[in-house]
């Protein structure tokens, strides 16, 4: 069976990873100790115990307690080409990284620091690596939209170094409308435009980050699936689905991988892709994703391995002529 091969060492984008879930448990030990940052736990062992999760927001938690060790622009660039490295030897050849300021910039860190680091990473994988990577700047939803427009505003001198706004964080009782204007500045400002949806929240949600925030892509977006009127419109306007199967099964959305919703999108005809969305969180990286589906599901095989990573490009914010380079 040279499925798995195939999976791994075909060329892929990945569009949904959160910078900050990609710290693993011993690069958080030796920050901590690096910065002479507290952690609530003894060892590397006991914070990797942690991680059962229930739902979004007991991963949220652990997630935001982790992120507390990144002080110092090196902090950032290391985090991020530790990803960086990895993706490159998964055959990602493009990654379009979420990145969380206001979780920083709370603690007493400057934007600039946040910025810098990841974007001298983002530099080097493309000289050193051959990987093209771009930053996407996410708001947290439980926050206000005023906190939510200061941090976009803060965030302009460096301008050049993002290409995309997203929303992310606790879903549920913070639907898209709540940050109407700040998406509205951001296009305004010539940036892309993603947000969370229908991840834990309902499929209204979906339907308002497309009609009020005005979005390019849906993260996640899963709970479409239960409504058929959103499934047709997604398929109609091939509005592309970041869809990311072992955060779903970590966060419960999902009993089991069997009983994903990934073979219903692309049976829809939507534009859905694989990404790993938090890996030193949920189990693995872009192509454990990738094994782990075609594994749990029948419906899966080269046809589909296919159509996802042409996905991934079509969905991608960058031109037709860097896409025929790689597929
Ligand atoms: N932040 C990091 N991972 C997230 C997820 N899966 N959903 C919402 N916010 C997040
Ligand atoms: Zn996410």
């Amino acid at each position: 069976d040279r499925l798995p091969a195939l999976l791994r060492t075909m060329p892929k984008a990945e569009l949904h990873i959160h910078i900050e879930g990609s710290l693993e448990p011993e690069l958080i030990f030796k920050l901590a100790q690096r910065n002479g940052v507290a952690l609530s736990y003894p060892s590397v062992e006991a914070l990797r115990a942690a991680y059962a999760f229930t739902d979004l927001q007991s991963f949220l938690d652990i997630y935001y307690a982790g992120a507390s060790v990144l002080l110092k622009e090196q902090d950032f660039f290391d985090m991020a080409w530790a990803y960086l490295e990895k993706a490159a030897a998964e055959n990602v050849v493009h990654t379009e990284i979420f990145f969380d300021p206001q979780t920083h910039t709370a603690r007493g860190v400057p934007m600039q620091t946040v910025i810098l680091g990841l974007h001298h990473a983002c530099q080097r994988a493309h000289q050193e690596l051959g990987l093209s990577a771009k930053l996407i700047l996410c708001f947290l939803r439980h926050l206000s939209e005023e906190d939510a427009l200061a941090t976009l505003e803060a965030a302009l001198p460096w301008r050049e170094y993002f290409i995309g706004v997203g929303l992310d964080s606790s879903e549920r009782g913070h639907p898209p409308e709540k940050f109407a204007r700040v998406f509205a500045r951001a296009g305004e400002l010539g940036l892309h435009r993603v947000a969370h949806a229908g991840e834990e929240g309902p499929p209204a949600y979906v339907t308002s980050a497309l009609d009020v925030l005005k979005v390019e892509r849906i993260d996640h977006g899963v709970r479409s699936v239960e409504d058929p009127a959103l499934m047709d419109r997604l398929a109609a306007e091939r509005m592309p689905l970041t869809v990311c199967p072992l955060s779903n099964l970590k966060l419960c959305g999902v009993k089991d991988l069997a009983d994903h919703q990934l073979p219903q999108l692309l049976s829809h005809g939507l534009v859905a892709m694989l990404n790993s969305d938090d890996p030193a969180y949920f189990g693995g990286y872009l192509n454990a994703n990738y094994l782990a589906c075609f594994e749990a599901m029948p419906a899966l095989g080269a046809k589909q391995a296919y159509m996802l990573a042409r996905n991934s490009f079509e969905a991608s914010f960058v031109s037709a002529a860097q896409r025929a380079q790689w597929q």
